[in-house]
């Protein structure tokens, strides 16, 4: 294990040189200084590089191999995003300087909102919130605000699918929701039976990705949609899996009212360690009024203009910016055309792969799949042991990153495999046959793989402790 940088510190070492002081020493009051020196790291900066090269190295990416996350699209984040991002005029800009001076940050801004409603068939954005469960939490706000406004204070219940990912109950009971679970159906879509009977004049709302964490398109959307309608509530989209459909199918077009996107995932823009990420929001005109505050007027295109019943701010100034400014790139350079491609090219590698390993690694759900599919372990482990967690340790030793573990839920020994648009037919093919050996030595030689990982510089982590007692701050020695 590598030491931390507390550790690497030395008394006196510096990485930096003040030039010598040419103004006037200000001496404070004693009472506003500090009266112990902060236990700041004292490095030389030879040794400061070294430390950070070195975690970066331990660090899995997408810069490093290949990264099939399912439903977090862990896509290539091209290096001309970061070029843009990093121009004088969108990087060395203050939040608080006059409008006047800042037209360019404030025309990417609304692009980037037009390019958003354009590809989702919403009415407004609001570019605050600063990922996707941030995202979920102010559609619901807004949803909350809409039902108020309306004086419908019955509504207290949010509907979502079994299979959703668990963002979407927290960020409901969050916003002061009782989550109600909608059971799946044998194909792997809503229950539309059980959605007829959950619905009643207590229900906000329903939450739903589409394609869902199975993978699936639910071809019941547009009777989903309607019924939820009918029933007085609202359809919330939670767009984390719009990978699949850009430039072909808009989830305004098929009823939902709220969409949430995750430009870190669907738009190239850096994700997990690399974020800040960003999960801006999008509405149909019925819940403009209620944007949040600093979110730029769809018509006015001004940023103090605040709206007319707003939640509030649901973060300091206007988002992520920078990376706002990263998504806005990857629109540009891909044009409409280019992202309905990435798409087409999202589904077909993950039908391809799926197609090569569902002989070994039983589809949960059988049928073509979208941008991702989910895979079983359960018979690899009644007959070997071996389990999905056991795969995933193996592959890291192979150079692949895992695919999500577990979930969704409804999938015993599930494996969530989304291979994303940027990746060669040769990184496919190499995986597939690494999947394939693996489940080779499931039978062979299981212990290979209850070892694994074994290039790694962390092992096995005991799950629960790490759960129940993590760590997350060093405490120097002799300190409490
Ligand atoms: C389906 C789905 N919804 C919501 C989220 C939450 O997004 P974020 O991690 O940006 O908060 C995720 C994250 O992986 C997701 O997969």
């Amino acid at each position: 294990m590598s030491k931390l940088i507390f550790e690497l510190s030395s008394v006196g070492r510096r990485c930096s040189e003040l030039p010598p002081l040419d103004v006037e020493l200000i001496e404070f009051d004693e009472a506003l200084t500090r009266q112990s020196t902060p236990s700041i790291p004292e490095v030389a900066e030879v040794d400061l590089v070294r430390h950070y090269m070195e975690l970066s190295r331990q660090a899995f990416g997408v810069d490093n191999g290949f990264y099939p996350l399912g439903s977090c699209t862990m896509k290539y984040n091209p290096k001309i995003n970061e070029e843009t991002s990093s121009l004088a005029g969108f990087a060395q800009i203050h939040p608080l300087q006059p409008e006047s001076t800042v037209n360019g940050a404030l025309q990417s801004m609304d692009e980037l909102s037009s390019a958003l409603c354009e590809v989702t068939g919403m009415d407004a954005f609001t570019l605050q919130p600063s990922a996707g469960a941030h995202g979920e939490f102010t559609g619901l706000l807004l949803i909350h605000a809409y039902h108020q406004h309306r004086n419908d204070l019955k509504r207290t219940k949010v509907l979502v699918p079994d299979s959703a990912h668990g963002t979407n109950p927290a960020s409901a009971a969050m916003a002061g929701y009782s989550v109600i679970s909608v059971p799946s159906n044998d194909k792997g879509g809503v229950d539309v039976d059980a959605l007829k009977s959950a619905l009643s004049d207590e229900v906000a709302a329903l939450m739903l990705t589409n394609p869902n964490t199975l993978g699936l398109f639910d071809p019941n959307i547009l009777e989903i949609s309607r019924l939820v309608h009918e029933a007085g509530g609202l359809v919330y989209y939670d767009g984390a899996n719009l990978n699949a459909i850009m430039g072909i199918a808009r989830p305004g077009d098929m009823g939902f009212d709220v969409v949430h996107l995750n430009l870190h995932k669907t738009f190239s823009t850096p994700h997990g360690g690399g974020g800040p990420g960003s999960g801006p929001v999008g509405v149909k005109s019925c819940l403009i009024p209620f944007l949040p505050k600093g979110t730029l007027h769809p018509t006015e295109k001004k940023l103090t203009v605040s709206s007319e019943f707003p939640i509030g701010r649901m973060r300091s100034f206007y988002g992520n910016f920078l990376t706002n400014i990263r998504a806005l790139t990857y629109i540009l350079s891909l044009g409409g055309e280019g992202l309905k491609e990435a798409s087409e090219n999202a589904v077909l590698n993950a039908n391809y792969m799926m197609a090569k390993l569902s002989d070994l690694y039983p589809v949960a759900y059988v049928g073509p799949c979208m941008h991702e599919f989910v895979v079983s372990c359960q018979k690899l482990k009644d007959e070997t042991g071996i389990t999905a967690k056991d795969v995933s340790k193996a592959l890291l030793d192979y150079g692949i990153h895992p695919p999500t573990m577990y979930f969704p839920n409804i999938v015993h020994e599930a494996l969530m495999i989304e291979p994303t648009e940027t990746e060669s037919k040769e990184t496919l093919d190499r995986a597939i046959d690494v999947l394939r050996e693996i489940h080779a030595l499931a039978y062979s030689n299981p212990q290979v793989l209850l070892d694994a990982p074994k290039t790694m510089p962390i092992k096995r982590v005991d799950d629960v402790l790490a759960a129940r007692h993590p760590i997350l701050k060093y405490t120097p020695e002799g300190a409490q």
